[in-house]
């Protein structure tokens, strides 16, 4: 079946995000390391993101790195932040050749020094791209962001910039990381998980959840058409009833 056929090309999502999970499963499945399985996890990430630009998807965000995976061993922390070095020299290229503009999310300055200026130089060459915006999650953590947001607006408020009652969920929305960013209409995780793991909170308040089995080594351009299709047949209420959203 030919999924990409399927997709209804006047309601593809803006914004979908993904939990790229199941790198170490798939390489233990292949008596591997588990670097091994974030190795391959590139080939996925290149494939989904030109799926995505190919459909015309403005934003396409990718948690690739939690503020909780610092708790990994050392060696596998180290291995993915030169991984990402390496892919970012490699890919920035094929990013400008296709339009497509790289921004981060996430508490970036705290990622080793090589790995924040490669990002900051990716972000940087590609900034006038206009065909779509490739989101990485880096250091990122929900509640971090959160926490950061409600800081800020604090500080405003000591500074008599703004009162309390201005702080609605407009001006909360401005002050995350995410304020130039749309809210993802769907969020997608592989690897059999069906969890959040500390990934847009805010911002998937009213995202639809999809969870696929796949390894994310194994994910391919078919199952982003899936997903996308799967997404299009849901009913999306926004705590209305089914009659007046139809
Ligand atoms: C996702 O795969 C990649 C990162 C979190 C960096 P995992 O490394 O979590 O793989 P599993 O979940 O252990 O299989
Ligand atoms: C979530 O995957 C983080 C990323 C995909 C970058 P994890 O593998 O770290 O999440 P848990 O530990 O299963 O919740
Ligand atoms: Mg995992």
């Amino acid at each position: 079946m030919d999924w990409k056929e399927q997709i209804d090309m006047e309601k593809l999502p803006r914004h979908i995000a993904i939990i790229m999970d199941g790198n170490g499963r798939w390489a233990k499945q292949h008596g591997r390391p588990r670097v091994f399985g974030h190795r391959n996890g590139v080939l996925a990430v290149r494939e989904t993101t030109e799926a995505a630009a190919e459909l015309g998807v403005e934003y396409l965000t990718l948690y690739a790195f939690s503020t909780e995976n610092w708790g990994r061993p050392r060696t596998e922390v180290t291995a993915l932040m030169h991984l990402l070095v390496e892919t970012l020299h490699k890919e920035v290229d094929t990013l400008n050749k296709n339009n497509i503009r790289l921004q981060a999310i996430g508490d970036i300055s705290k990622l080793p020094a090589s790995t924040h200026r490669a990002l900051l130089d990716g972000i940087e060459r590609t900034r006038n791209n206009t065909r779509m915006t490739l989101v990485l999650a880096l250091n990122y953590s929900s509640k971090w962001e959160i926490v950061e947001a409600a800081r800020v607006l604090a500080a405003r408020v000591q500074r008599h910039e703004i009162e309390p009652e201005a702080i609605d969920e407009a001006l909360f929305a401005q002050a995350l990381t995410t304020r130039e960013i749309p809210d993802p209409e769907l969020v997608i995780r592989t690897s059999g998980e069906t969890r959040l793991s500390n990934f847009l909170l805010w911002q998937a308040a009213y995202s639809e959840l999809l969870f696929t089995d796949i390894f994310w080594p194994d994910f391919r351009k078919e199952h982003l058409h899936q997903a996308i299709v799967d997404y299009q047949r849901r009913e999306r209420r926004f705590g209305k009833i089914s009659e007046q959203v139809g």
